[in-house]
């Protein structure tokens, strides 16, 4: 047959490279002899036979070639990959499934193989592309018709738009806005989603009353000894600054850092509340001169410099969680699930993380087991309003399924990461007493693994924080498949509640 040419009707078409490709496969065309191109864009040279309209072999005509047998992992990574800017990621991706169907089925475990590695590495940096767009677009409000409209520009690396664009959808469902890059644009009115055309960055304006808040805000997160320089230019790349308002303070606050962090320090030193401070420190640390934050990793000094007053801090916290994006897993959340409730709650609830519809609201227990966990505080007395509740990690990990994103439970080094968060978050808001739910949750209060059965219903004093009151997640009662053991369990659970209100309220 030749050389079979296949035009996509966009950079990033995947269902429309996924029917090609099954039609070519079903044909029997060796990768060799296809070439790919997006419409609109030149073609190469080839020496075909049997020429179509623009000189090359047509593909194989209809009907629509049934689905092949792949391994599942393939159409969720090939989707992500084909994003990709290298313009032989649609060859690449044809290559890997002839393969994978002509017998190398698990060619995807050979993490060696070129063309295996080469598609992972792409779809790693489609992945990182995607976190740097949902972190560093900035909106700018322009005076539209029909009321304010916001206006973002952004140069992502890949062909990421039509996939990202949802995210901005659920995050600003209820604002109008656009964005532009340089190859296409995204629009939401409030009810629909529309493409268009690229455009250039002097189609945003640069200056709006929204940048001095950005500014305010960044200024005040910005801790001056925790300043990593390098750090801060590998993650945020320049490229990105001159969109963002924040960012044009950063040489100032750059250089202003030693001698703040300096201040800040003497300040701390002659201050009595923190030289108490520090002294139960020491004191905890057996009497030495062991900063429980350095303990944790976190730079000495640091909480010298912790903003005083506690709703200034955890809004702090709030913001270093939200911009913590150092694990790469965390990059697929919707976003980071931060705590809520009142300081100084008596009763503090710790889950284990997010699930779907958290990561979508951008709150903790709004799905189904925080139902369950709702109908449960009712029932025993406890206003939610009252309580705080929180995560022992903060972003959902989960394994994308088509269109489903399965729970996948975080592991010990996942707990032991977000840990220094949920320390400080707990110390902040001052409770009498931690109610941990579930295992992860009793592994990130206590620092190692203890079994919920056998701790369960009692108080465990720790050396170095509020007591924990360990028992069982909610989602564990609705797992349980026979109806009478989920009565009974339920039943325990509200002990188990009214216990620790006795504890933590009485
Ligand atoms: N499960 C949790 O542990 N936390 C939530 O926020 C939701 C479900």
């Amino acid at each position: 047959m030749g050389t079979v040419g296949i035009v996509l009707p966009g950079p990033a078409a995947f269902d429309a490279w996924r029917d090609q490709a099954r039609r070519v496969l079903a044909a029997g065309v060796p990768p060799e002899d296809v070439e790919w191109r997006v419409v609109g864009e030149a073609a190469g040279l080839f020496t075909g036979s049997a020429a179509g309209p623009d000189g090359r072999a047509a593909p194989p005509a209809a009907p629509k070639a049934p689905p092949v047998a792949v391994p599942r992992a393939f159409p969720a990574l090939a989707e992500v990959a084909i994003r990709h800017r290298d313009p032989e990621r649609f060859a690449l991706l044809y290559r890997v499934l002839w393969r994978l169907t002509h017998g190398a089925h698990g060619l995807l475990e050979d993490r060696a193989d070129p063309d295996v590695n080469r598609v992972e590495a792409m779809a790693k940096s489609v992945r990182r592309d995607a976190h740097k767009m949902h972190a560093f677009l900035r909106f700018r409000c322009i005076q539209a018709e029909g009321g304010p409209h916001y206006l973002a520009w952004f140069e992502p690396d890949h062909h990421i738009l039509q996939a990202e664009a949802d995210f901005f959808v659920r995050r600003f469902a209820g604002l109008r806005w656009s964005i532009i890059t340089p190859e296409a644009s995204a629009h939401w009115d409030g009810s629909a989603l529309r493409f268009g055309p690229g455009g250039n960055r002097h189609d945003v304006p640069r200056e709006d009353a929204v940048e001095d808040l950005w500014r305010t805000y960044y200024a005040s997160i910005f801790n001056p000894a925790r300043l990593k320089p390098a750090a801060m230019r590998a993650e945020m790349p320049k490229k990105y600054w001159r969109n963002m308002p924040e960012t044009r303070d950063i040489p100032r606050l750059i250089a202003e850092a030693p001698a703040r962090a300096a201040e800040m320090v003497a300040r701390g030193a002659t201050t009595p509340a923190l030289r108490r401070q520090r002294d139960i420190w020491s004191a905890r640390a057996g009497g030495g001169d062991v900063h429980p934050a350095a303990a944790e990793g976190v730079a000495p000094g640091m909480d010298l410099l912790a903003p005083r007053d506690p709703a200034e801090a955890l809004a702090a916290l709030r913001a270093e969680v939200l911009a913590d994006h150092s694990l790469a897993w965390a990059a697929q959340a919707t976003q980071a699930v931060f705590g809520e409730g009142p300081i100084g709650a008596r009763l503090l609830f710790v889950g284990e993380q997010p699930g779907d519809e958290e990561d979508i609201a951008g709150r903790p227990f709004v799905g189904p087991a925080g139902r369950l966990f709702d109908r449960a505080l009712a029932e025993v007395g406890i206003p939610r309003a009252e309580t705080y509740v929180t995560n022992a990690v903060k972003h959902f990990k989960y394994t994308p399924t088509g269109r489903r994103r399965i729970h996948q439970s975080p592991d010990a080094g996942d707990i032991a990461h977000y840990r220094p968060f949920l320390r400080r978050e707990i110390e902040i808001v001052g409770p009498r007493l931690v109610v941990s739910l579930g295992a992860s949750a009793l592994r990130a209060l206590t620092g190692k693994a203890v079994a919920v059965g056998k701790a369960r219903g009692q108080v465990l004093a720790l050396p170095d924080a509020p007591p924990v009151f360990p028992t069982v997640h909610p989602s564990y009662l609705l797992r349980l498949p026979d109806a009478a053991a989920k009565a009974a369990e339920y039943q325990r659970f509200l002990a188990d509640l009214r216990a620790a209100a006795a504890v933590a309220l009485g």
